[in-house]
């Protein structure tokens, strides 16, 4: 890793816009770094794929921006996150973070009675990986989950939150009702986009982990550790946004998630991407 420089870019990738919640919490804590963003918006959702394809699409997208020359990359998907960070890390020469190990610690910091819920789409809550790192860290913490897969579409679509989808929350964390965990793990990229609701249906007293802004501290911690932390110019970080794909919407729902319109935003040839091993 000897030739990493700080002023390089950290490269952040998802399954597809979605992970624009951590790009915004790296803006708002570290707004001297450099970011370039992969958002596979061709081949989204990763969260109903297997195993495999999801390990292979992450190792295509961390090729493709090793070339980019970032210092560091930020697996901001959950569910890439949960089956495919171990196989990077042993691939790639540069730090790699995910978003379960950063999520789990707050959560086990704020669960004074040792109760954690976390929810998810169907592949990470069947990994484990986020029941795994709790275990690491407070073994005797009692862990409750719950695949929310149609939380995804409906962030997506923009449903209103008081119809539908207070309905659908209703229904998935009604399984928490009788043990009320301490704290709820947000273990997707979508979810914080849903805070005000899923506060109101789990109610107030739940302390509700937004993983995205977690890791964006663990960004913080490694890239001050490694000394590789951007903070000798004065001037903002340049952004930019790569996807596979401008799909229906696309547009809008990025204007959304970024709370402003993307620029320097380039598509990436599923042919281009698929080269890469
Ligand atoms: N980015 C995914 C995650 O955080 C959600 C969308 C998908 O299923 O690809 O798990």
């Amino acid at each position: 890793m000897s030739e990493l420089k700080s002023s390089q870019a950290i490269g952040v990738f998802d399954s597809g816009l979605g992970g624009i919640s951590v790009i915004r919490a790296l803006m708002d804590l570290l707004p001297h770094e450099h970011l370039v963003y992969f958002g596979d918006t061709a081949r989204v959702p990763y969260g109903s794929k297997s195993k495999e394809t999801v390990i292979r699409f992450s190792h295509q997208i961390s090729a493709f921006l090793r070339e980019k020359q970032v210092k560091m990359i930020v697996v901001a998907c959950n569910t890439a996150s949960a089956v495919a960070l171990e196989s990077l890390q042993a691939s790639f020469n540069i730090p790699i973070v995910g978003v379960i190990k950063p999520g789990s610690g707050a959560a086990v910091n704020s669960a004074d009675n040792g109760r954690i819920g976390v929810i998810g789409t169907a592949s990470t809550i069947r990994s484990g990986a986020y029941r795994a790192a709790i275990r690491e860290l407070a073994p005797h913490m009692e862990v409750m989950d719950q695949p929310c897969p149609l939380l995804v579409p409906l962030v997506e679509e923009d449903w209103p939150h008081d119809g539908v989808v207070k309905q659908v929350l209703q229904s998935y964390l009604k399984s928490f009702e009788a043990n009320k965990p301490d704290s709820l793990i947000l273990g997707c990229t979508h979810y914080p986009y849903l805070k005000p609701v899923i506060q109101e249906v789990i109610g107030e007293k739940v302390r509700l982990i937004d993983s995205g802004e977690e890791t964006a501290a663990e960004v913080q911690d490694v890239l001050e550790n490694l000394g590789l932390l951007n903070h000798e110019t004065g001037d903002p970080g340049k952004h930019e946004f790569f996807v596979s794909d401008f799909p229906q919407k696309f547009e809008e729902t990025a204007t959304r998630f970024l709370g402003r319109s993307l620029q320097n935003l380039f598509k990436v040839e599923l042919e281009v991407l698929e080269s890469y091993k």
